[in-house]
C-alpha cells in the first residue's frame, strides 16, 4: 500500500501563476518514452539500471545473510564504523539518522539495543581521524568498509588506519571477525584485500551505481546492524516500484508528476530546488537526495541545483533568502503527518513568555502550523512549493521515499537529456589531487598545476 502522496496545489494554484495543468501534461509523451527506455534499458547509462528492480529482486537468502551478519556485528561491537563516501555511505546514514534517537550517541548499547553507527572515510580531515582514533581507543568496534570501485582515496585512508588498529588489538583473526567489506564482486583493491584477508564480504552488482545503492548491502547492512527493519524498508520501496510501473500514466504516477513539475519549473527559470524537512532526523536524508540529484543531473552545463534546508532551524538563516532573494528557487517539502512521539504544551502561571495561547496544543501541531505558514509565505514570495507527504517516518515510508526519488531522478535526467548514471565531473578534482601528491602516472600534470598555483 502506498502512503506517500505528492501535492502540487501550491504550484498549480491559479493565483500562484507558477504552472498550469497544461505545463505538466506537455511532458506526458516524453515521460512515457523515458519510462519505456528505463524499462527496456535502451537509454543513456542503460548498463546501470539494476536499482530499478532491487526491491522486488532481493532474495530471502540475501536478506537472511544481511540479518545474520548484522546480528554478529551487534553481538561483537558497541560501535560500527561505516567507512565510505558519497553513495557508499549517504544512503545508510540517511535511513539510520531518520530512524534513530536524536541523542543516540549518549545512550548505552542496551538502551539503543544496537551498536552506535559512526562514519569515516567521508572526508580527508586529520582532526576527524585523530578524534576517531581517540574515541575508539577503549571501545569495542567493528568496521563495514564500503567502496564499489575499491580504490577511492578517502575510505582507503581511513580503512588503512582502522585495519591496523584492529589487528594490533585483536590479531589478524580477531580483526577479520570485526571487518565486513562491501565492494565489487571481482575488481578493485578492496576486493583483492578482502579475499586475501578472508573478510566477510557482500557484492555490489555491476549494474548499480553508488548513489542508487541504498537498497543493496551498501545501505542495508549498516541499517540492519543499527537495529532497523530492512524488510520493511524494502517492502516500502517495492510498493512504490509496483505503484509506479512503466504502464502507469502521468495522471496516476507521482514519480512522473514530480519529474514533470520540477522540469517545467526549471524551464521557467527556477534553477534551484530546495528540499526542506521539518524534522532534524531528516537532515541526512536531504544530504542523500542532494547527492542523488546533483551527481545525476549536473552535467553538460545543465541541471537543477539541489540544495537542502532543515526547518524551522534554517528559517532563521536561509529563510530570508528563500522568501526574498533572487527568484530562481522552488521548494520541495518532505511533509511528515505526525512525529513518532508528541508532547503537549502546558499552561504556566507566570506566562512571561506569552506562550499560554499554545497550552494544550502539541509541539507537533506547532511544527505543522510553522510548515503551513512557511509554505504560504514562500508561495506568496514567488517560490513554488511541492509537498511530498508521508504519514510518519518509518522504514516503510522511507523505502517509498527512496524509490520515489531514485526513479524520479532517472526520469528527470532523461528529460534533461543527460546520462543520470555516470559522474565524469568527479574525476577532475581527483586527478589534480593525485598529481599534486605525486602519485605515479600523474607526473606530467604536476608541474603544470604547481605553476598555476603560483
Ligand atoms: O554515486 C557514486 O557513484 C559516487 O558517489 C560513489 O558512491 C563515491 O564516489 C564512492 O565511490 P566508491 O564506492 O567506488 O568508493
Amino acid at each position: 500500500m502506498i502512503s506517500l502522496q505528492v501535492n502540487f496545489t501550491q504550484t498549480l494554484a491559479k493565483r500562484s501563476g507558477f504552472l498550469t495543468e497544461a505545463d505538466i501534461v506537455d511532458f506526458e509523451g516524453e515521460i512515457l518514452a523515458h519510462n519505456q527506455c528505463l524499462h527496456d534499458k535502451t537509454g543513456k547509462g542503460y548498463e546501470f539500471l539494476g536499482w530499478q528492480t532491487l526491491p522486488s529482486d532481493i532474495s530471502e537468502e540475501e536478506l537472511q545473510k544481511l540479518e545474520t551478519v548484522a546480528t554478529h556485528i551487534q553481538n561483537t561491537a558497541d560501535i560500527l564504523v561505516v567507512v565510505g563516501i558519497g553513495g557508499s555511505y549517504l544512503g545508510a546514514r540517511a535511513v539510520i539518522d531518520a530512524l534513530s534517537h536524536h541523542f543516540s550517541a549518549m545512550l548505552s548499547k542496551t538502551e539503543r539495543q544496537a551498536p552506535l553507527v559512526i562514519y569515516a572515510g567521508q572526508n580527508i580531515c586529520a582532526d576527524y581521524l585523530t578524534d576517531l582514533q581517540g574515541i575508539l581507543k577503549n571501545k569495542s568496534y567493528a568496521v563495514a568498509v564500503i567502496s564499489k570501485s575499491g580504490t577511492t582515496t578517502e575510505p582507503a585512508l581511513a580503512f588503512r588506519m582502522l585495519k591496523k588498529d584492529l589487528e594490533e588489538r585483536y590479531g589478524k583473526d580477531g580483526a577479520k571477525d570485526r571487518i565486513v567489506a562491501i565492494t565489487d564482486a571481482r575488481k578493485g583493491a578492496l576486493r583483492k584485500l578482502a579475499d586475501q584477508e578472508g573478510y566477510q564480504t557482500f557484492d555490489i552488482a555491476d549494474d548499480i551505481g553508488g548513489r542508487f545503492s541504498v537498497l543493496t548491502p551498501v545501505g542495508l547492512l549498516p541499517i540492519a546492524a543499527a537495529g532497523f527493519d530492512i524488510r520493511q524498508l524494502v517492502e516500502g520501496a517495492k510498493a512504490m516500484q509496483e505503484f509506479t510501473d512503466t504502464e502507469i500514466d502521468l495522471a496516476k504516477n507521482p514519480i512522473s508528476q514530480y519529474a514533470a513539475v520540477r522540469n517545467a519549473l526549471y524551464r521557467k527559470g527556477k534553477k534551484i530546488e530546495i528540499l526542506a524537512g521539518y524534522h532534524p532526523r531528516l537532515q541526512y536524508f536531504i544530504e542523500w537526495w542532494k547527492q542523488l540529484y546533483g551527481e545525476s543531473e549536473g552535467k553538460e552545463h545543465k541541471g537543477i541545483f539541489p540544495a537542502g534546508v532543515n526547518f524551522t532551524t534554517d528559517l532563521h538563516s536561509m529563510g530570508q533568502l528563500i522568501q526574498d532573494g533572487e527568484r530562481s528557487i522552488f521548494e520541495t517539502v518532505i511533509s511528515v503527518g505526525k512525529p513518532t512521539q508528541d508532547m503537549t504544551i502546558e499552561k504556566e502561571k507566570a506566562n512571561l513568555d506569552k506562550l499560554n495561547y499554545l497550552a494544550r496544543k502539541t509541539i507537533g501541531e506547532v511544527n505543522h502550523m510553522a510548515e503551513k505558514g512557511t509554505m504560504l509565505a514562500h508561495v506568496e514570495g514567488g517560490v513554488p512549493n511541492i509537498r511530498i507527504e508521508i504519514p510518519e517516518i518509518t522504514p516503510y515510508t522511507l523505502g517509498q521515499l527512496i524509490y520515489f526519488f531514485e526513479k524520479a531522478c532517472a526520469v528527470s535526467g532523461y528529460i534533461l537529456n543527460v546520462n543520470p548514471f555516470d559522474q565524469p565531473g568527479v574525476e577532475a578534482y581527483k586527478s589534480n589531487m593525485f598529481a599534486l601528491l605525486g602519485k605515479p602516472g600523474f607526473e606530467d600534470k604536476t608541474q603544470k598545476l604547481l605553476a598555476r598555483l603560483g
